[in-house]
């Protein structure tokens, strides 16, 4: 099976268990919606590339890690669409979970799916107790207070905000906890793999400004210039679109450097071009600066 098959596999059976008869079928269905299809599924291939990279020896728990790391993901998403934050209609292409089913369906959803995460991560430790709560640990440090994405959001209603520890949190702790779970998902010490998440995360985030003013909103699948528009401080609001795609490239130079030495160190060192590569052309578009 491919990265990308296991991937969607997992997160498929992970939500299985919400579209009972017991359950709710519209809480059912806004779960299903908020999670597939997907979008870059960028969180959990880097998740299983690490693994892979150190040996994978329990891949069913890689792939339930990878699941509950893109679930985690995918409600903070619902949350974030939310009008008591961002009020945005589309997310992916389609219409927000809120506009689709309803405010506290959306706000219900982020719940489930938060809840659902660690769920899978409960159900994986009959694979290996040890490295599930290490797994959960991880998970539950990246998403919440004092460094996880709650903290990233809490950020923006504060009156100065610091813009490294916003994107650090906001963006940054999901790409740590992407490299950290995938090596603890393959029994190695999560800890050298901070650096190489931290480094991904930053660049990922200048990317995804850099997106905002130069893409149109049928090829980003959202709503566009929300940071202008939201008051946001972004890469581009700071250095401007050069400046911020000078950094992006000399963010992705750091972040191959820092790979922990392991097996698989030249397949990751591809796995960040190729993701670069991915991000780069996107910003490299002969838009007008805004
Ligand atoms: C969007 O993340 C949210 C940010 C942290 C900027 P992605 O761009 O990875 O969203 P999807 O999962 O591909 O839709
Ligand atoms: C979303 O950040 C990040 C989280 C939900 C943690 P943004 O609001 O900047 O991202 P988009 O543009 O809606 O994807
Ligand atoms: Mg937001
Ligand atoms: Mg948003």
């Amino acid at each position: 099976m491919s990265i990308s098959e296991r991937i969607e596999t997992a997160i498929t059976a992970a939500l299985r268990r919400h579209q009972g008869k017991s359950a709710p079928p519209r809480l059912g269905a806004a779960l299903y919606y908020a999670c597939t299809p997907g979008g870059a599924r960028i969180r959990p291939t880097i998740l299983t590339s690490v693994a892979l990279a150190c040996g994978d020896d329990q891949p069913r728990l890689t792939d339930a890690a990878a699941a509950s790391l893109e679930i985690m993901h995918c409600a903070s998403l619902v949350h974030d669409d939310l009008p008591a934050f961002d009020d945005a209609d589309l997310r992916r292409g389609k219409a927000s979970v809120h506009r689709a089913f309803s405010e506290p369906l959306a706000v219900l959803a982020g719940d489930s799916l938060i809840i659902a995460a660690f769920e899978g991560l409960i159900r994986a430790a009959e694979i290996d107790p040890v490295r599930a709560i290490q797994l959960m640990a991880i998970l539950s440090e990246r998403s919440g207070m004092p460094n996880g994405i709650c903290a990233g959001q809490g950020w923006e209603s504060e009156e100065k905000i610091d813009l490294s520890a916003y994107h650090r949190a906001k963006t940054g702790a999901l790409f740590i906890a992407a490299t950290q779970m995938g090596a603890a998902a393959a029994g190695q010490d999560p800890e050298p793999w901070e650096e190489l998440g931290a480094r991904i995360g930053e660049a990922f985030q200048v990317a995804d400004d850099l997106r905002d003013v130069l893409l149109d909103e049928e090829e980003l699948g959202k709503p566009t210039g929300q940071d202008d528009r939201l008051g946001r401080p972004s890469a581009v609001s700071e250095l401007g679109v050069e400046g911020a795609s000078a950094r992006l490239d000399a963010i992705l130079a750091g972040a191959i450097a820092s790979i922990p030495s392991c097996p698989g160190e030249a397949m990751l060192a591809e796995m960040v071009n190729r993701t670069a590569a991915k991000l780069a052309p996107r910003v490299k578009t002969d838009r007008p600066n805004s």
